[in-house]
């Protein structure tokens, strides 16, 4: 995946840049050293630039997609492309589990916080990749196919971002901390 569609500026035209990385993105994928090739924190126009100049399209993109952050033209782009949409970031980091609204849902079902953001991703047909270092968590976060929310839950939940929106992952200064390791600019 190319991880985000900012250019470090020392590096020139980014339009020209972000061409020739895709490029060899689809060598790869030709020659068979891999099976599928993405990108990540594309927007609907960083992904249209894309579409017009690539030749394999991508397969997959990588987004923040949490309740308080639910990207609905992206989703419908991809949908009409057919790029599969992965969700990061489901828990928001862990910072909208407090949320009176999803805490409500999550009393419903007798499941935690963290698992009705899951399941919401998934029954949105979004694949999440929650992270958590503690194993007790991975399994509580894995715990999320023996129940369904229903359509006002979810209705609920898909508009949750109008009144409570956050993006945790801040893309705007990341000019300033292209010189630090990967893993460290977002
Ligand atoms: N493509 C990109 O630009 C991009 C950007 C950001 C993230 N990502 C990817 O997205 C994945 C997840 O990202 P993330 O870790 O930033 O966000 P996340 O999964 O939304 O949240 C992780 C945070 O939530 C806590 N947590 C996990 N399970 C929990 C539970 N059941 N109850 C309460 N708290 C819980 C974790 O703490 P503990 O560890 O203490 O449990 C951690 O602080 C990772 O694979 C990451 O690489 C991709």
């Amino acid at each position: 995946m190319i991880h985000f569609p900012t250019v470090p500026e020392e590096m020139g035209n980014s339009k020209e840049v972000l061409e020739e990385t895709w490029r060899e993105l689809e060598k790869l994928y030709d020659n068979e050293k891999i099976r599928a090739l993405g990108v990540s924190n594309f927007c609907c126009d960083d992904l249209e630039n894309l579409l017009e100049i690539c030749s394999i399209r991508p397969h997959i993109i990588q987004s923040e997609f949490h309740p308080c952050q639910n990207p609905a033209q992206l989703r419908q782009l991809c949908d009409e492309v057919d790029i599969t949409f992965c969700g990061y970031c489901p828990l928001a980091k862990g910072r909208i589990l407090h949320l009176d609204q999803i805490a409500k849902i999550a009393k419903n079902h007798k499941k935690t916080p963290a698992q009705i953001c899951i399941r919401w991703s998934i029954q949105n047909g979004v694949c999440a990749i929650p992270k958590s270092r503690k194993p007790v968590r991975i399994m509580e976060n894995s715990l999320v196919f023996d129940f369904e929310l229903t359509e006002a839950e979810m209705y609920e939940l898909n508009n949750l971002h109008l009144k409570e929106s956050l993006k945790v992952v801040n893309l705007s200064s990341i000019q300033e901390r292209m010189d630090l390791p990967d893993g460290y600019k977002l």
